[in-house]
């Protein structure tokens, strides 16, 4: 007879080869694996490690030195992995694998709790201790994984259109585009400007990274159109998709979108924007505070992203905290993610980094909405985001968008062929 733990590998095994949307192997109540995780005992006291993404503005050191002066004898020391999700991912995984504890809280990116939770690379979470009643309800979901709680959710993310006030108004024009047709004509008319003679209409971050599939997902469900259906099977070869994907091919070819933004991350899409070189671009809202200290501050507002027939959808983005399995000092790390995760924490990572809060009641305190009038706007998007695929496999899933998406993005496909292709690959890694 086996063991519960030794049952508890085995299923977590065969449902990570088959990369299941994990409804089988125990109960839905939470499998073996899962009741042993909440069973883990948070015990240990002392230095720690936070690892995330490179901080661009510095706010995740001030929020860390607090909680240091606080702690001198339990110190969290920052660790800082490269900006694109893609290469933080790998690391992570990298750690895991080997089973190291140099990394103890891990900033976990909303479309790998799954993959994470599944191997038990991470501790499922006493969520009571967790304040998710006031949180927005689809971020506290990012952060589940078979009814359990695996990650704190920290900040939300939802995709903006920001856009250059400035020039619009100089055309004549005084409200932003809600479809992509009416972007375009404005474009034409910004373009007639002077100053805006060698500027392109519209860029998103379009590089062969996971910000690829971010962008992807939202022209095809902003087109209508979706990539996995509502029971999570792959439903992207359709006409619906084909106009989502038309519309980003079709406007790097023709010059809407610049030739360059097949190399654009965030961060290079925010400096193209700032330096005059589109009057249009979608990006997250961790860009508003940094292009308001740039040369384009008070020049630009933000709207919902534009869709084909009438306002589109972002993809759902953000970061949860998640406790290494392998880590040690386990209780400092719980408190360490509580306070990290606080109301008063978001608070700060919004006014000093305009980072979304997953906290509803941030988003209509009339202090913070003087400071980012866009915080409305912001819920909305993320109350409309759709998820990526919710999927273990998250990582031949992403791969693939990657690889078709750019694929018709570059010329090499057409997008009907791309979206064929696509269709059947993710057939593949979702399959039973
Ligand atoms: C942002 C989002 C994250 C997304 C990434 C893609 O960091 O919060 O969810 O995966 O951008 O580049």
């Amino acid at each position: 007879m086996k063991t519960t733990t030794s049952r508890a590998l085995q299923c977590s095994a065969t449902l990570v080869a088959a990369g299941l949307l994990l409804t089988a192997c125990g109960s839905s109540g939470g499998s073996d694996a899962g009741k042993q995780a909440q069973n883990a005992s948070f015990q240990g006291r002392g230095p720690i490690t936070y690892v995330a993404g490179k901080d661009s503005s510095g706010v995740v050191q001030k929020v860390i030195d607090r909680w240091n002066q606080l702690h001198p004898k339990e110190k969290v020391t920052f660790i800082q992995l490269p900006t694109d999700a893609d290469s933080q991912r790998q690391q992570m995984i990298q750690n895991a694998e080997t089973k190291s504890d140099a990394y103890t809280v891990l900033s976990l990116d909303v479309v790998w709790t799954s993959e994470f939770a599944a191997h038990q690379w991470i501790d499922r979470l006493p969520e009571q201790q967790f304040p998710l009643g006031k949180m927005l309800k689809p971020v506290v979901e990012t952060a589940r994984y078979r009814g359990g709680l695996y990650a704190a959710p920290a900040s939300s993310d939802g995709g903006l259109l920001y856009y250059r006030k400035d020039l619009l108004k100089k055309a004549g024009i005084t409200t932003p585009p809600t479809t992509w047709a009416q972007m375009t004509a404005d474009c034409a008319e910004v373009k007639k400007l002077p100053e805006a003679q060698n500027a392109s209409c519209y860029a998103g971050q379009l590089q062969k990274y996971e910000g690829l599939t971010v962008n992807f997902a939202e022209a095809v469900n902003s087109a209508g159109g979706v990539v996995t259906d509502a029971n999570g099977r792959p439903d992207v070869d359709t006409p619906e998709a084909k106009k989502g994907l038309d519309f980003l091919a079709g406007s790097v070819k023709d010059g809407t979108i610049p030739k360059e933004a097949v190399t654009y991350q965030e961060e290079d899409s925010r400096q193209a924007f700032q330096a005059g070189k589109v009057v249009f671009l979608r990006n997250w809202p961790y860009m508003y505070s940094l292009a308001q200290k740039s040369e384009v501050a008070g020049k630009f507002g933000i709207a919902p992203l534009p869709g084909l027939d009438g306002p589109g959808s972002s993809s759902l983005g953000g970061h949860n905290l998640a406790l290494s399995s392998f880590a040690r000092n386990k209780a400092t790390a719980l408190d360490f993610m509580r306070f990290f995760s606080g109301a008063d924490s978001a608070s700060t990572f919004l006014k000093d980094a305009s980072l979304a809060p997953p906290y509803a009641g941030l988003y209509e305190d009339p202090s913070l909405v003087k400071q980012y009038p866009y915080l409305p706007v912001l819920k909305q998007s993320i109350l409309r985001a759709v998820p990526r695929p919710r999927v273990v496999q998250y990582g031949d899933v992403t791969s693939a968008i990657q690889r078709e998406a750019y694929a018709a993005l570059t010329g090499g496909k057409s997008s009907a062929q791309a979206l064929k292709d696509l269709q059947a690959e993710l057939q593949k890694s979702t399959a039973q």
